[in-house]
């Protein structure tokens, strides 16, 4: 069997350079080796309220995204998860194989279920990490790249794996997360104790790869930095750190270089700078993002699910097999 990669975005806002780096980007890396699986997860951004016209019009955006990244459908699936309806129906196998107490572990649903309370929190924002575990299990996935705030997803689903395969005999293989270094959180802009996130609700707080130049520039001039006026990457200075790291990854320089080239000038010269490297690698990237038609995606997306639904179907015809349902 061919080693294989799962990994997906929701479509729930418009994705962020923090996505990229954290995701999307390491993606890349596997496309040649591994049998790739790539979805847009539109059963996972309905566990909070979606308007349906943007939902449908980010579905298509983010599979675009994902082409102007350089996943190549040729080599890999890409997908809408709605589109196969097997990750609904392994979902709710798993649902009586993972436990109350697996869930309240969950520290996604603590942060999102905040805002408004536990109780008034929708049943499917809290059994999400179920379908996530579907969503890899289903295509016997051996890694997961994903930025570290999924980890904990990835985490249940290893523990679904080995439970179902416990209690029903070898099934699933258990997966592992795959967290490149430089794919560390990227923070926020304007509070950098929290993840640079596409839901927030200031558009202060991330940099869309989606945005124009004159965002980027006032977005990263109204960055928020740290005390003093030295570049310096420190655990000490998280907001600066942050910036350095955004800086690293889109200049291909260590923070440490990136220190020295900084010595003596003070945060306006290193934000111009930013900006500008942020902005030349968004306009090429917003070309490719623009050289394709809805027409094209939509035909892509569909002979994708077709993919995916090759291996969900045998996968599920196993899983029905063993619990004892009648194939
Ligand atoms: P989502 O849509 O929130 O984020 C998509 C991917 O981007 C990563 N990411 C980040 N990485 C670094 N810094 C950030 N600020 C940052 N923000 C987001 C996330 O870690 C993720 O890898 N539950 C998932 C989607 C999902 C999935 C799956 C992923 C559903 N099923 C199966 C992998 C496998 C989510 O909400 O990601």
């Amino acid at each position: 069997m061919a080693k294989r990669i799962f990994s997906g975005i929701k479509p729930s806002g418009s994705l962020t350079i923090g996505n990229y780096i954290g995701a999307i980007r390491n993606w890349l890396d596997f496309q040649d080796e591994y049998e790739a699986v790539f979805c847009v997860v539109d059963m996972h951004a309905i566990t909070v309220p979606q308007d349906p016209k943007t939902l449908n019009k980010r579905t298509i955006e983010i599979a675009k995204i994902y082409l102007a990244s350089g996943i190549d459908p040729k080599k890999s699936a890409i997908f809408v998860q709605s589109q196969v309806a097997e990750h609904a129906e392994l979902a709710w196998i798993l649902n009586t194989v993972a436990r109350v107490s697996d869930l309240d572990k969950m520290t996604q649903f603590k942060d999102k279920s905040q805002k408004n309370g536990r109780e008034s929190a929708g049943v499917g924002l809290y059994d999400y990490p179920v379908l996530m575990a579907a969503d890899i299990l289903l295509y016997d996935a051996e890694k997961v790249p994903v930025g570290e705030d999924q980890v904990q997803h990835v985490e249940l689903a290893r523990t679904l794996a080995k439970r179902f395969n416990n209690n029903f005999g070898e099934t699933f293989v258990i997966p592992e997360p795959f967290v490149k270094k430089s794919g560390m959180r990227i923070r926020g802009l304007d509070d950098p104790t929290k993840k640079m996130d596409k839901s927030s609700s200031s558009e202060y707080n991330y940099i869309a790869l989606l945005d124009d130049a004159e965002s980027v520039r006032r977005k990263i001039k109204k960055a928020v930095t740290d005390s003093g006026s030295e570049i310096i990457y420190s655990e000490e200075k998280p907001a600066l750190k942050n910036l350095i790291n955004i800086h690293s990854f889109f200049s291909e320089k260590s923070p440490k270089d990136i220190e020295k080239m900084y010595a003596g000038k003070g945060y306006g010269e290193f934000k111009n700078d930013l900006a500008e490297i942020v902005v030349s690698f968004l306009k090429d990237f917003q070309q490719k993002y623009n050289s394709y038609s809805d027409e094209e995606v939509i035909k892509i997306l569909k002979e994708g699910a077709e993919k995916a639904r090759l291996i969900a179907e045998k996968k599920m015809q196993e899983v029905k097999k063993k619990v004892g349902f009648i194939i």
